[in-house]
């Protein structure tokens, strides 16, 4: 199924999604987040720590992971996203536990309303429609290594970041210096990397998970 031909119903169904959840084609054409949200939740849960999400989307990361702590902060930059989200985390009764910011993470402002015990950072390499037209998006992005200090020096040390499966560890040890770098397979494909950061960090270096689903 390619992205330009499918529909949002063929997505939610091929991805294993809620049927419910809302979302555009292009919001929801995030590569089996749900499978990777659970074990995360098995990974870093803990229900004294407030969790926070950088580029939260409509939520579903979130949506598995707000059970498993006290506080979930979602923050994105797109109000209509961010609607979305609200919406589908109401659907599901855990909006009580959540607060939403609708910010640009790169603004000061915005990262010092973050107060989190764990922060969560879902780079925004992918996004297709911001994409036309608009050059190289990963230059868009806000230099990883600057962004990862300002969480570290104002918000916590305990970072994950979602990476696409082609950035390799040697990038981001170069930027971030002492890292687990967790290659995540679901049903057998290489899906993203995942970077953790503080006392998140299981195993230095190069590490491996292999998740699976079946719909
Ligand atoms: C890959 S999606 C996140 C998916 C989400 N983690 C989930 O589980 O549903 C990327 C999001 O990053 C947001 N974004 C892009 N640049 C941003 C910025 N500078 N500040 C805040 N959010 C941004 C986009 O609006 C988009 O919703």
């Amino acid at each position: 199924m390619s992205f330009e031909n499918s529909s949002v119903l063929e997505i939610i169904e091929k991805r294993g999604y809620r049927k419910n959840i809302k979302g555009d084609k292009f919001s929801l054409y995030i590569s089996n987040y749900p499978v990777n949200a659970n074990y995360l939740k098995s990974r870093i849960g803990n229900s004294d720590f407030i969790l926070a999400e950088l580029c939260c989307s409509i939520g579903i990361t979130l949506e598995y992971l707000v059970p498993a702590f006290k506080k979930v902060i979602g923050v994105d930059i797109d109000k209509k996203v961010l609607e979305k989200c609200k919406n589908n985390l109401q659907e599901v009764g855990l909006f009580h536990k959540v607060e939403l910011i609708q910010g640009d993470i790169s603004n000061n402002n915005v990262l010092n309303q973050i107060k989190a015990d764990i922060v969560i950072y879902d780079i925004p390499f992918w996004y297709p429609y911001k994409q036309k037209n608009q050059g190289d998006l990963l230059a868009k992005n806000p230099p990883l290594k600057e962004l990862i200090r300002k969480i570290q020096e104002n918000i916590t040390s305990n970072i994950v970041i979602f990476a696409p499966p082609e950035w390799k560890y040697e990038y981001f040890k170069k930027e971030l210096g002492v890292i687990e770098f967790e290659h995540v397979y679901i049903n057998n494909k290489h899906n993203r990397n995942q970077v953790y950061l503080g006392n998140l960090i299981n195993e230095e270096g190069e590490t491996q998970i292999k998740l699976n689903y079946h719909i």
